[in-house]
């Protein structure tokens, strides 16, 4: 039986996803939940991008020491210093260096000929391995590359050092029969290529990431790069639930195994889809509301006799709650305490007392609290890591005629509240103008969406905005069952991400200045 590697890549190729930028504690939160799901490579960022992804990449370094970090480059000299300098620290580092391969790429983007794209990856892995020993190669586009010069790109960078190379699908072009025989005539033709790692990345534009990855193993390859809810670039990428999932029921079939603990697989994408405000739909596999649930009649009468008439997993094993009433106004915080840690929490005191503080304003509005509202009020509001500089103290609307009106009640610091009222076109409208009354920047909406998070009449409303402030785009989530209020908490997580954002920038100017 070959152990499969996953190299997640949710922090990297997943927050090119339209809308999934993360901040570094996101991304810190995300990673540490990560190596408890177990991956076995962690890709944190592209360093070169931003001072943000650097800093990304160097954070989770220092807390996260179980998998290999890796970092992503171009074949150029910047980008692999940079890359190295991110990883430094790291208990397993790795380099990914990559460049593009097909002609239309080389034409159109890059504007070089086969010979210099050759001396470049030569050179991009030899500079990556004189800095670290593990280095991953990746011809961009290589699915649309010309078979005989992708084989000789490959051969290249195997004698350049590489350790892993990887065959990505950029475009998602290829299909099932034809990505395995890819990879078998690399196997083929390429000498030494049998001492590397050969891994698949797949994105999903035809639909078809999972599956592709899936034949390439039978291929040979051992590595598999995906993220969680397969989010990323256009359509995104390879699941990783789907296809740990995927290599776990049918190990009779592939023979194959990874390291993964499954019953961390819906903690993980719930916490992604927390973070960025993107949810898989109701119908995803494996993580999806509705991939545990049965609506027909013959299905549930075949279900209570014997589950795997129509279960091939159980919701248990991806770790994913069956909806039940749980718990309600009168349920104390030991109550509270207990159902958290069935559903795998372990809350510290402080978590604890703020999610209680949460749960009885939300269990004043609803009759019953079910495990999902539960999930909405740990990741809202007990386990933040932007400091609540502003604070909602209080918000009373008006609407239903030609105008909204708004009043707010805003805390910010150990200042005591302050308080403005603004009219709007609609209460939301009116409760931003409100909030603008109180505060110096000026803030744009660039996008905004409203989603129930749980299911019901009473459901809980999240909101997800996406704000500029100060020349930056700042994500902004907030929940409640009044959508109004959830919008006003989104529009202040904005706002202390940005005051957040502020501070730590001031802190690294002064740290250089007295370097
Ligand atoms: O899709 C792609 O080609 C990539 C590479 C950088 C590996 O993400
Ligand atoms: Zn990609």
């Amino acid at each position: 039986m070959a152990k499969i590697t996953i190299f997640d890549t949710t922090l990297r190729d997943g927050e090119q996803s339209p809308g999934a930028t993360m901040s570094t504690a996101e991304k810190l939160r995300l990673a540490i939940q990560l190596d408890k799901l177990g991956v076995d490579v962690i890709e944190a960022g592209f360093p070169v991008a931003s001072d943000d992804d650097f800093e990304g990449v160097r954070t989770i370094v220092k807390e996260v020491r179980r998998p290999v970090i890796a970092a992503l480059a171009r074949a150029h000299p910047l980008d692999v210093d940079r890359a190295g300098a991110a990883v430094e620290a790291a208990a397993n580092p790795r380099i990914h260096v990559f460049l593009a391969t097909s002609d239309i790429h080389l034409k159109h983007k890059l504007e070089i000929g086969r010979e210099e794209c050759l001396e470049r990856v030569i050179a991009g892995v030899e500079r990556s391995r004189s800095l670290v020993d593990d280095v991953e190669f990746s011809p961009e586009d290589a699915t649309r590359t010309e078979v005989a010069f992708l084989c000789e790109v490959v051969q290249a960078a195997v004698e350049a050092g590489a350790t892993t190379i990887n065959i990505p699908d950029t475009v998602g072009y290829t299909l099932p029969s034809e990505y395995r025989s890819l990879i078998e005539t690399l196997f083929r033709e390429v000498k030494g290529l049998e001492k590397t790692v050969v891994s698949v990345h797949c994105h999903d534009d035809l639909g078809l990431a999972v599956a592709n990855s899936l034949a390439a193993l039978e291929a040979g390859a051992r590595q598999v790069e995906c993220t969680i809810n397969g989010i990323g670039e256009r359509a995104g990428n390879a699941s990783l639930e789907e296809i740990v999932m995927a290599l776990w029921v049918r190990k009779d079939l592939t023979e194959h195994h990874t390291d993964i603990e499954t019953t961390e697989l819906y903690k993980a994408s719930q916490l992604l889809s927390h973070i960025t405000g993107i949810h898989p739909q109701p119908n995803k596999a494996i993580v999806g509301r509705n991939a545990f649930a049965h609506e027909a009649g013959i299905h549930q009468h075949g279900m209570l006799k014997d589950r795997m008439t129509y279960e091939i997993m159980t919701p248990e094993m991806v770790g994913a709650p069956g909806t039940r009433l749980v718990l309600g106004k009168h349920s104390g915080r030991h109550g509270l305490r207990n159902r958290y840690k069935e559903l795998g929490y372990e809350l510290e005191d402080d978590q604890l007392d703020r999610a209680y503080k949460l749960f009885t304003l939300v269990a004043d509005q609803k009759k019953s609290i079910l495990d999902e509202d539960l999930l909405v009020i740990l990741h809202h509001g007990a386990m933040v890591d932007t400091p609540e500089s502003f604070r909602l103290v209080e918000l009373d609307v008006n609407c239903g005629g030609k105008w909204s009106t708004a009043r707010v009640r805003v805390s910010h610091g150990d200042g005591p509240p302050r308080e403005a009222s603004a009219k709007g076109d609609g209460p939301i409208a009116a409760v931003f103008s409100a909030i603008d009354e109180l505060i110096d920047a000026t803030v744009k909406i660039e996008d905004f969406e409203i989603v129930a998070a749980t299911p019901g009449r009473d459901a809980i409303g999240e909101v997800n905005l996406h704000a500029r402030i100060g020349g930056r785009t700042f994500t902004g989530r907030g929940a409640s069952t009044d959508v109004v209020d959830a919008a006003a908490r989104a529009y202040i997580n904005a706002l202390n991400k940005a005051e957040q954002a502020e501070a730590l920038q001031g802190a690294e100017l002064e740290k250089e200045s007295h370097t």
